[in-house]
C-alpha cells in the first residue's frame, strides 16, 4: 500500500479535526500517517519516504499560518517530483487559499493533485463583529465540511481529485481582497499579544499549549515574547480570558474546537 504522510499546523483544532477525518476516508487506499508540523518529528525520513504529501492549515487574512510557510521553505528541496494534496480551513473566505502555498510549492517542484478548502468555526475570540459560536451551530457547519471532506477523498481514491482556489479569479480575490493587506501587517501583528498581569494566575496553560513556545512564564505571570503566529490557541484557551490579540476586550465567549475534542 502506497504512504500518505499528512503534515499539519492547527491553532484552534479544526484542522486537525478535518484532516484526521479525511486520513481516516483515505486510509482504504494509503497507509497514512499524520504529523503536527511544530512538533519534533524527523521531518525529513517522513518527506523521503511518502508518497503523497498532504499539507492542512488554516488560512489567516488569505495566507497560509508562518509555521506552514516555514516548513515548505524548510524541507522545500525535497518537495522536487512530489504529489502533494492540500487542505486549508477558514471561517467563510480565503479566495485561493490553497494556491498561495500551491505556488510555493511549484516553485520546489511539487506537484499538486488535490485541493479542498473547508468551512469551519471562527475562533478569532476577542474580535466582536465575528462572534465566536460553540454548541449547535457550529455541529451543523462540522457536519457540512465532513461531506466536502467525504467526497473529495472519494475522488482522491479515485485518482481524479479536483484543486479549489487554483484559478486567475480566486487568485485576484484572495490577493486584493486580502492577502496583499494581511503580508504588509503581519509581523506587526507578532508583539501584539496582550496577557492581562492583573487576570493572569499564572497556571501556564497558555505557556504549554503555545506551539511555538511564545509565552514564558516570569515571576508566575505569563509573559510574551513577540514572537506569536497569531494561532489564537492561548486566547481560547486561558481560563481567565486574560489573554487578546487583534481585539481591545478580552473574548467574551471562546472557541472550544469542534465537538467531540
Ligand atoms: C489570525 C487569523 C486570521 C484569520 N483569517 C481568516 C480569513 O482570512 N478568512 C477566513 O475565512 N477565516 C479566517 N480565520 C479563521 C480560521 O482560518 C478558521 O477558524 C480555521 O478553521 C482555524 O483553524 P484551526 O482551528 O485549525 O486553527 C482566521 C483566523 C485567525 C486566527
Ligand atoms: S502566543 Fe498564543 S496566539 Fe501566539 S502562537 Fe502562541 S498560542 Fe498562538
Amino acid at each position: 500500500m502506497k504512504k500518505l504522510v499528512a503534515f499539519y499546523f492547527s491553532g484552534t483544532g479544526n484542522t486537525r479535526y478535518i484532516t484526521e477525518y479525511l486520513l481516516q476516508k483515505l486510509s482504504k487506499g494509503y497507509a497514512c500517517e499524520m504529523v503536527e508540523i511544530t512538533s519534533p518529528v524527523d521531518a525529513k525520513r517522513l518527506l523521503s519516504e511518502a508518497d503523497i504529501l498532504l499539507f492542512a492549515y488554516p488560512i489567516y487574512g488569505s495566507a497560509p499560518p508562518i509555521p506552514m510557510r516555514n516548513f515548505v521553505h524548510g524541507y522545500g528541496k525535497l518537495l522536487r517530483g512530489k504529489k502533494i494534496i492540500l487542505v486549508e480551513t477558514q471561517y467563510f473566505f480565503s479566495g485561493d487559499g490553497t494556491a498561495a502555498l500551491g505556488r510555493t510549492i511549484k516553485n520546489y517542484g511539487g506537484e499538486v493533485i488535490g485541493a479542498e478548502m473547508f468551512d469551519m468555526p471562527n475562533n478569532l475570540a476577542d474580535l466582536s463583529i465575528f462572534p465566536v459560536k460553540n454548541g449547535g451551530e457550529i455541529e451543523e457547519k462540522i457536519a457540512r465540511a465532513r461531506k466536502r471532506a467525504d467526497k473529495f477523498a472519494q475522488k482522491i481514491l479515485n485518482g481524479r481529485a479536483h484543486r479549489r482556489g487554483f484559478n486567475v479569479f480566486s487568485h485576484a480575490v484572495g490577493y486584493y481582497s486580502q492577502r496583499k493587506f494581511w503580508w504588509k501587517g503581519e509581523v506587526g501583528k507578532r508583539n501584539k499579544l496582550k496577557i492581562d498581569p492583573a487576570a493572569c494566575v499564572g497556571r501556564g496553560l497558555c505557556a504549554n499549549s503555545c506551539p511555538v513556545q511564545n509565552i514564558a512564564l516570569k515571576d508566575k505571570k505569563a509573559t510574551p515574547k513577540g514572537e506569536c503566529v497569531l494561532c489564537y490557541r492561548c486566547v481560547n484557551l486561558c481560563p481567565k480570558k486574560a489573554i487578546t490579540l487583534f481585539g481591545k476586550e478580552p473574548p467574551k465567549v471562546q472557541y472550544k474546537g469542534p465537538p467531540g475534542r
